[in-house]
């Protein structure tokens, strides 16, 4: 590849980012009231931790700091990491003083290689691509025999939006997210293998067509980089989505969401 498409990859890919770090720094203060998804997850991964103390963690991607809390209660040395300079900055504000809060992008994290003996990572990956560059980072900052925990979300999320967008327009509303055999063949390689996994299929309700997507704004999972048409999707387009949405409406009345979720535990070869 010549350097000039390197250069411009990089560019959209640096472009991409500061763009899910606005939305994200744009719903710190209301991100953990919608956070139900991440709690529910974050908390599963806890089970999988490692039980020795004297360990340096990394919260990658830790958004509001919630779990780098709990973190911090339990490991010697915990660094909190993430793009977006609004949610580290409530996450300093609300979380203890022992942490060591950093500002940086997980396709380029700014660590040592081999100098972290766990990376917890709770309902980020799905943000990163290319993924395959960005494993081998999280890999890179590893010490040999280190464990990288995390979760994501797997095709089938949100299919019942995705397939009521589809029948408004072609614009990608939702982002792609990987299936379980993509993720297998990524982490289980020469260099890592996937010691447990689990995908959790689970259905969340809403009042309406609204709150679902309130939620997700909440959690600064509304926007779309690729979207061909940006701002075109006005009033007229949201109604026939909406009432598209109702097909899937259930007989009580509520609306449900699937979420796909995937967790992992992967152990860097020696
Ligand atoms: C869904 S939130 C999860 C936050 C936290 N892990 C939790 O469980 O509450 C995803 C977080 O990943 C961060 N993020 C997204 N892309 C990132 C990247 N390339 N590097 C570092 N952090 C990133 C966002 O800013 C956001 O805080």
């Amino acid at each position: 590849m010549h350097n000039f498409d390197q250069a411009n990859i990089a560019k959209a890919r640096i472009e991409k980012t500061t763009e899910i770090a606005k939305s994200f720094g744009a719903a710190s203060r209301s991100y953990d009231v919608s956070a139900r998804l991440q709690r529910y997850s974050g908390k599963h991964l806890m089970s999988w931790l490692p039980d020795d103390t004297d360990l340096t963690v990394v919260d990658l991607g830790c958004g509001t700091g919630f779990f780098t809390d709990i973190l911090a209660s339990q490991y010697q040395q915990v660094i909190g990491l993430d793009v977006s300079t609004k949610m580290l900055s409530f996450a300093k504000q609300s979380r203890s003083k022992d942490i060591f809060w950093l500002e940086g992008d997980a396709n380029s994290i700014p660590l040592q290689s081999n100098s972290v003996d766990l990376i917890y990572s709770n309902l980020m990956i799905q943000w990163l691509d290319p993924l395959d560059s960005a494993i081998k980072e999280i890999l890179r900052v590893l010490k040999p025999g280190g464990l990288f925990l995390f979760s994501t979300l797997t095709d089938g999320t949100l299919f019942e939006l995705k397939s009521s967008w589809k029948q408004v327009d072609d614009d990608q509303h939702v982002i792609d997210f990987k299936t379980e055999s993509m993720l297998e063949t990524l982490l289980n390689t020469d260099v890592s293998t996937l010691i447990k996994q689990k995908n959790n299929p689970i259905s969340l309700e809403y009042e309406n067509v609204l709150h679902l997507a309130r939620e997700l704004k909440g959690l600064g999972a509304n926007k779309v980089h690729d979207r061909k048409n940006k701002g075109l999707s006005g009033k007229t387009k949201w109604q026939k989505m909406c009432t598209a949405y109702q097909d899937f409406q259930e007989p009580n009345g509520v609306y449900p969401a699937s979420y796909h979720v995937f967790s992992g535990l992967v152990k860097l070869n020696p």
